[in-house]
């Protein structure tokens, strides 16, 4: 259920849960994404005359009230972003937030402190999730990037009221549809970053679902390792060759393609603009290490993308932060905004990474869609079932 089956929220209190976990430096908010992604929610329920009662977790202050992770600074955020006042209570439960609920009139908002500053948050207490439905005629989730979470907030109080998908959430979720329920076919995934023993469920569940996977980062240096090439000083798992060969059986059995590097980028040192040069994959140097994909692999992932409807991505291909080593990864991103434009190449990303990388080749207005959860994107991309979509769905 949505927003479109909440008939008249007018006078209507509405918990909404959103993930204010904002990224903050210095005690200023460094990327104000999720707080414009909540925007559409909170506005439409408050123009249509509900009470809106706003509650996140910030941080993980595992149980205790730390005045450094309070949500305070966020209720000036959001006021900005709204263009309206957001009131704040100094609970997320209790006298002080029943207080502040009855002071609501309709379509006033209210954000609600921390709920990790209660330890039944993150035990998903049966109390704690009582005391906040006890706030609230309805619950409203818009808070996809925490749905892997089984929390009192995310999932505990959707069974008590009646629950909905907020905007976000809808969004998140149908974009996910698209991208492995019910996508277009060919699907190409990319997966990068650096550990292989991180995404083993991930090239497990994407080779069965999709038609090409294309591995990059450090962990195409396990997969070159345990296919038997020199990798010299590259990160590599060598514990984890026996894993990447099954990984390399199970695809093949899938009739999932994969392509893995064909040429690197090595340096002898891992620091911004040292001595380097692109090699074959069975010729990597002893004292050289590989940071990034070759010109050749960058144009045979760009061959795959050209035949390609759907492309999942989940991963730098090189070490994107330090340069030159995001020359692979921002040329794949232009081909995939170039592709969108062209020739209709729907494009999700997602997770933290993925985010900074796509942000950093300037294409992220251009991908058909990027998610704002980290760890929820990739659990989702796993097939896990996550919590707080589940306890939607079932009430
Ligand atoms: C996130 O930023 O990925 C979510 O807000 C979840 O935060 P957590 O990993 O602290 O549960």
């Amino acid at each position: 259920r949505t927003l479109d089956d909440l008939a008249d929220p007018r006078g209507k209190r509405v918990l909404v849960r959103a993930d204010l976990n904002l990224p903050v430096r210095d005690g200023v908010i460094t990327d104000m994404t999720r707080i414009e992604r909540l925007v559409p929610t909170v506005r439409e329920l408050s123009d249509k005359g509900a009470r809106v009662i706003l509650c996140s977790h910030f941080d993980r202050p595992k149980g205790k009230v730390v005045p450094s992770m309070s949500l305070r600074p966020m209720a000036d955020a959001l006021s900005k972003a709204l263009n309206k006042p957001v009131a704040f209570a100094d609970d997320c439960v209790g006298p002080v937030a029943e207080a502040a609920v009855a002071k609501l009139s309709d379509g006033e908002v209210l954000l609600l402190e921390n709920t990790r500053f209660h330890a039944g948050e993150e035990k998903n207490d049966p109390a704690l999730a009582q005391a906040l439905a006890k706030l609230a005629d309805v619950y409203v989730n818009d808070a996809f990037s925490a749905a892997h979470r089984a929390h009192a907030s995310t999932e505990g109080v959707a069974k008590l009221i009646p629950a909905y998908a907020g905007r976000l959430m809808q969004e998140e979720l149908q974009a996910l549809d698209a991208a492995l329920g019910n996508p277009a076919r060919p699907v190409v995934a990319i997966v990068g970053g650096s550990k292989v023993s991180t995404k083993l469920d991930l090239l497990g569940n994407l080779s069965r679902k999709v038609d090409v996977l294309v591995i990059g980062g450090a962990m195409a240096n396990t997969f070159l390792a345990a296919q038997g090439h020199s990798v010299g000083k590259s990160l590599q798992e060598a514990e984890m060759h026996d894993t990447a060969r099954q990984i390399l059986r199970d695809a093949a059995a899938a009739n999932c393609e994969i392509l893995l590097p064909s040429d690197l980028v090595v340096s002898p040192r891992f620091e911004a603009n040292p001595p380097t040069k692109t090699v074959r994959v069975d010729a990597v140097p002893d004292d050289m290490m590989a940071l990034d994909v070759g010109p050749d692999t960058v144009e045979a992932i760009e061959g795959k993308l050209r035949q390609a409807s759907t492309l999942v991505w989940n991963g730098p291909l090189g070490a994107f932060e330090t340069p030159p080593f995001d020359t692979a990864t921002v040329a794949v991103a232009q081909s995939v905004a170039a592709l969108g434009d062209s020739a209709g190449l729907k494009s999700i990303g997602g997770g933290g990474d993925t985010v900074s990388a796509l942000r950093h080749a300037g294409v992220s207005e251009r991908m058909t869609y990027v998610s704002s959860a980290g760890g929820a994107f990739l659990e989702w991309l796993e097939g896990k079932t996550l919590p707080g979509v589940a306890a939607l769905e079932t009430h």
